[in-house]
């Protein structure tokens, strides 16, 4: 584990001395007139909110012109809000800037790779490495720490708004100034660049920095390693941004700890959060349920692959849906039990703070369909009963506050270099897609009853009984070497076609694919086998396999083929295979599986880690369980991923939330979540 600054949650158990689940959302009064404020207090206290977001779109208000501030509105709020128990996230309010300001200095505008500017209108239409911005922002960054220093309501700063969510990929000529200077430092020389850019192909050769440029649109596939490179830049640029802003708060309030809310599997894969986590005192993130068969495993997964950057600290969930939102195709409403067990999941997999977008819903402007904890009906609604049910439930949660995630004995690892370069245009196939692949393990762990967690490299990895790396694609020689040592020192790693291909520049590990694994998993591969889009094969353990297909050759000792092709051009040949090596193992899974498949195949690599549920049979599937563990007390917490009621005999414990037992243990309503307290020792 890498190390981090020690988290300054504001809510940890010592900071004020109550631990508690913060609860609350992003609260935007200044859409509404002031006495709609008294009645938000008070039904926020009704409701049992705790803690809100304020001021992340204020730009405008808090300073209406260059040298004009109004402050008297947010200072009457935060006096109401602190009077009212309510903690203030304040944010720095730089999210979205004003019309005076782009008005003044367009310049601060993004430019699409194509060179067309992103005009005013929405939000969040700045350039990360504008100057003019930075300046601009800066004094305001200044201003709100200077002004609310010592308010008793401050709980902790809320950097901006989901950093990169529209502004990730700029094109324009400060991004590019900035390209330059980054690249520089990670390259050195023109030479070592023209070297990692395979500058040769195409006639590319630079021979001066000036000439070089973020990918703009091209006439054809723009150099891969340029836009691998344009990817860690554009996030390294946006980070440095934040840098910038927590600098000045850090100055300013050096007690008052600073976030910013990630999108972790957001809609922009853009920003490598791993990389981010150190430079927050606490992580937070915002998660959205996109409707489909796999919905709540992907909440589950992105969840749990927050704590992992998190470094299974308490994180703070900064914004979900009560029910519907207004930006995809069609806005499903939740069902009923679906707002609290989404957010208790969060909680499963180690949030602290379950906050909303956003408080109450608004009147006007793009996201008045989208929902609140109060929504346009009123508090007598469903939504607001569920929001104060939840409020009570949450209470009832406090001891686990304070509590991390205690690690499962199998990982997935999710790793951003392989994220963006495996999905990189020109490559076999198009179809690959990184993160449903790596969601597809984690679901077929699921319908095991197996715990989980979902790390990246940064994690300790030897801690893992069994490693699952799907389409580890990057591979830099450090990592081969230690994912050997994994494996020699007993792990069982499992990885997946498209591993081990490239390294860090996407060069290619010459000699067979999978290069920089060949060795380790004893088989070697003359060309890759992409499947058409209708196209699919069997395997003989009767799974079929879709996207990618490889031909596979064995050509190390001890190899074991656990599956074959049955039909398809690579009939016969092996399509998984498992090498045992030092005191572990390595398997090969040629194709997609998908979640179904992968369920078939899992039993056998889990039974030779060692690894099996810690679920009755019974409710293996059924059942999602995750555990928190503090000094004393474990917590185990199990989610009904059913419609049905589910029983689960022989668990025991305090129980915090949930069902009361019956005598031969308990059952679990549909869609329902109990959490129970056992000694930790
Ligand atoms: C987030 C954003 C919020 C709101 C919300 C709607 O991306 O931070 O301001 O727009 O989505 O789902």
């Amino acid at each position: 584990m890498t190390s981090r600054p020690p988290s300054r949650f504001p809510y940890a158990p010592g900071s004020d001395g109550t631990p508690r689940i913060a609860y609350g959302a992003d609260y935007n009064p200044e859409q509404w007139p002031r006495d709609v404020w008294d009645e938000d207090i008070r039904l926020m206290r009704e409701a049992g909110v705790n803690t809100v977001s304020v001021g992340i779109f204020s730009w405008a208000r808090v300073q209406p012109a260059e040298d004009a501030w109004d402050f008297a509105w947010l200072d009457e709020l935060m006096d109401l809000l602190h009077a009212g128990g309510i903690g203030a996230d304040l944010a720095t309010a730089t999210a979205s800037p004003p019309p005076w300001l782009t008005t003044a200095h367009p310049e601060i505008l993004p430019v699409t790779a194509s060179g067309a500017t992103v005009w005013p209108g929405a939000r969040q239409h700045w350039r990360p490495t504008s100057p003019v911005f930075r300046a601009h922002a800066l004094r305001l960054v200044r201003k709100m720490a200077e002004r609310y220093a010592d308010h008793p309501a401050l709980v902790a700063w809320h950097v901006s708004n989901e950093l990169g969510c529209h502004n990730i990929y700029d094109y324009s000529d400060d991004a590019a100034r900035a390209f330059r200077d980054w690249l520089r430092a990670r390259h050195g020389t023109l030479d070592a660049l023209n070297h990692a850019w395979g500058t040769a192909f195409w006639s590319q050769r630079y021979s001066d920095w000036e000439q070089i440029l973020p990918p703009r649109l091209a006439a054809s596939h723009p150099n891969p390693t340029q836009q691998l490179d344009f990817k860690r830049f554009s996030s390294d640029a946006l980070k440095e941004y934040l840098r910038a802003e927590r600098d000045v708060l850090r100055e300013v309030t050096p007690d008052v700890p600073v976030t910013t809310n990630f999108m972790v599997m957001g809609n922009t894969k853009g920003m490598n959060y791993p990389d981010w986590a150190d430079e927050i005192d606490f992580v937070s993130n915002d998660h959205y349920v996109h409707p489909g068969p796999q919905d709540r495993d992907e909440l589950s997964f992105s969840a749990n692959l927050t704590s992992g950057i998190a470094g299974h600290r308490p994180w703070f969930l900064m914004e979900h849906s009560t029910s519907a939102v207004n930006w995809q195709p069609v806005n499903l409403a939740k069902r009923p039990g679906d707002l609290a067990r989404d957010s208790l999941l969060h909680v499963a997999h180690g949030a602290d703070a379950v906050c909303f977008f956003q408080w109450r819903q608004s009147a006007a402007g793009a996201e008045k369909y989208h929902s609140a904890m109060v929504p346009h009906a009123g508090p007598d609604s469903e939504v607001f009963r569920a929001v104060t049910g939840l409020g009570r439930t949450l209470q009832a949660l406090a001891p686990v506050a304070g509590a991390g995630r205690e690690p499962a004995r199998v990982a997935v690892l999710f790793d951003w270099d392989s994220w963006w370069a495996s999905e990189q245009d020109s490559h076999p196939t198009s179809r690959l897609d990184y993160r449903q692949e790596a969601l597809d393990w984690y679901s077929a762990l699921l319908a095991l009853g197996i715990r989980a967690d979902v790390v990246t490299t940064r994690a300790g990895l030897d801690a893992y009984d069994l490693l699952i790396a799907p389409v580890l694609h990057v591979i830099p020689e450090v990592l081969a070497k230690d994912l050997t040592r994994y494996v020699e020192g007993g792990g069982h790693l499992v990885t997946t076609y498209f591993s081990g291909v490239v390294d860090e520049n996407d060069h290619i590990w010459l000699g067979g694919y999978p290069g920089a694994l060949r060795d380790l998993l004893g088989i070697r591969i003359e060309e890759f086998g992409p499947l058409a889009a209708d196209e699919t094969v069997a395997l003989d353990n009767a799974t079929t396999g879709t996207v990618w297909t490889d031909r596979i050759t064995v050509t190390g000792p001890a190899v074991e083929v656990l599956a074959r092709y049955r039909t398809g051009a690579y009939a016969a040949r092996p399509a998984v295979t498992r090498r045992a090596a030092g005191r572990g193992s390595a398997t090969y899974v040629s194709t997609r599986l998908g979640a179904d498949g992968l369920t078939v195949l899992l039993p056998e690599l889990l039974a030779a880690a060692g690894v099996d549920s810690e679920l009755p049979a019974a409710a293996r599937g059924r059942v999602e369980l995750a555990v928190r563990r503090g000094p004393d007390s474990r917590y185990l917490f199990l989610v009904n991923r059913t419609d049905e009621t589910v029983p689960l005999p022989g668990i025991g414990g305090e129980l915090l939330i949930g069902p009361a037992a019956t005598e031969g243990g308990f059952a679990l309503p549909p869609r329902d979540v109990a959490v129970l307290r056992q000694s930790a020792r």
